[in-house]
């Protein structure tokens, strides 16, 4: 058996009031692909809906509950404050920027961040979303094999009052993008940016549960009197993809994330098989953590517990994969369910408005 070092995120899960509406921003503005249309197997009457690449690589996949009457959510301790989608190359988060304002949605940026450029826009229900450059990456300031060893403070450029803000705002791509080009691909998870009261216990716990390593101890660029660290899977060289989780520490805050629309509600990271995954939970179970049994998702094997802080966190396997029920080739084209619920189907049905 391989140490337990996770390969990096599986999927993010997140809150949504309308499905037709959300299908709309992901898949239609977004450009991501519908890889499965379920609903929540703890709660039938609710869509689930997952969005990826690829026919749903871990890494890319993006997954809403529909609570039709959920409240607002918002982000704190235990919370997640951001999703980050990545592209690669300037040039194509401009076209991003110029997309998603002709489509109305108020977006800033892009911001130089020094390890990538970020823009940041809102989903329809208010979930932070970034799209994040593939570079130059965690090295500029560090030695590629010593990431994370020193606590880096970013230089006054890229500070609030070094920005040139309106410069920022008024930059954008001079053409109309009506359509995702291949160059813009959003290729899933770039990182997941959340809020502890805690960033040491936090890393402790990251470290020791999941084999992340940190990967850069820095400050909020926005806000610099809080700190802000990054892990990831990391070998001493490279920073996988789709690994990066980032924290910014409000140490001893009490302002706790409130679960609800527009916020995201749990995060999930990857075992390689079934076995990994039960040797995961025995670990986690020495390490005092509340982890759930084995629960059955049709597309992986999920297990469950909660971070320090609070955080729901999730280990899902990387198979059987979304294949599973339906061809490759139209995945997301019928409401799949799984075997137990079948009976039921022309209640559900009926229940669920349909995605059109
Ligand atoms: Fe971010
Ligand atoms: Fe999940």
């Amino acid at each position: 058996m391989k140490p337990l070092r996770t390969a990096g995120f599986h999927h993010i899960t997140m809150v949504s009031t309308d499905a037709p509406r959300t299908l709309a921003f992901y898949g239609g503005l977004l450009g991501f692909d519908l890889v499965k249309k379920t609903v929540n197997f703890d709660d039938p009457g609710a869509y689930h809906l997952y969005f990826g690449r690829d026919g749903g690589r871990p890494g890319t996949i993006l997954t809403f509950f529909e609570w039709a009457h959920a409240r607002r959510g918002h982000w704190g301790v235990g919370g997640i404050h951001h999703l980050a989608l990545g592209v690669a190359t300037p040039e194509a988060q401009l076209k991003w920027k110029r997309r998603l304002m002709d489509a109305g949605v108020a977006v800033s940026g892009p911001i130089d961040r020094g390890y990538f450029t970020s823009l940041y826009f809102e989903d329809p229900d208010g979930q932070i979303l970034e799209i994040a450059t593939a570079g130059p990456g965690y090295a500029i300031d560090e030695a590629a094999n010593a990431l994370g060893e020193t606590l880096v403070v970013p230089p006054e450029r890229r500070l609030p009052g070094g920005r040139d803000e309106e410069a920022i705002q008024r930059l954008t791509h001079p053409e109309p993008v009506p359509v995702v080009t291949p160059d813009m691909r959003l290729d899933g998870i770039h990182h997941i940016t959340g809020i502890t009261d805690d960033l040491e216990r936090a890393g402790d716990f990251y470290e020791e549960a999941l084999g992340l390593r940190i990967v850069k101890k820095t400050f909020n660029q926005d806000d610099e009197k809080t700190k802000h660290y990054f892990w990831a899977r990391y070998d001493g060289g490279d920073v996988a993809h789709h690994s990066a989780l980032t924290l910014f520490g409000w140490d001893g805050s009490r302002y706790v994330s409130r679960p609800g629309a527009g916020q995201t509600h749990h995060i999930a990271f990857r075992a390689e098989s079934r076995e990994h995954q039960a040797a995961w939970r025995d670990h986690l179970l020495t390490l005092g953590a509340d982890v759930t049994t084995v629960r059955d998702r049709t597309y992986f094997e999920s297990i469950y517990f909660h971070a320090p802080d609070g955080l729901l966190v999730e280990i899902a396997t990387d198979g059987p994969g979304f294949a599973i029920d339906e061809p490759s080739d139209s995945l997301g084209g019928a409401l799949k369910l799984p075997e137990w619920l079948e009976g039921r189907r022309p209640d559900i049905e009926r229940a669920l408005v349909p995605l059109g």
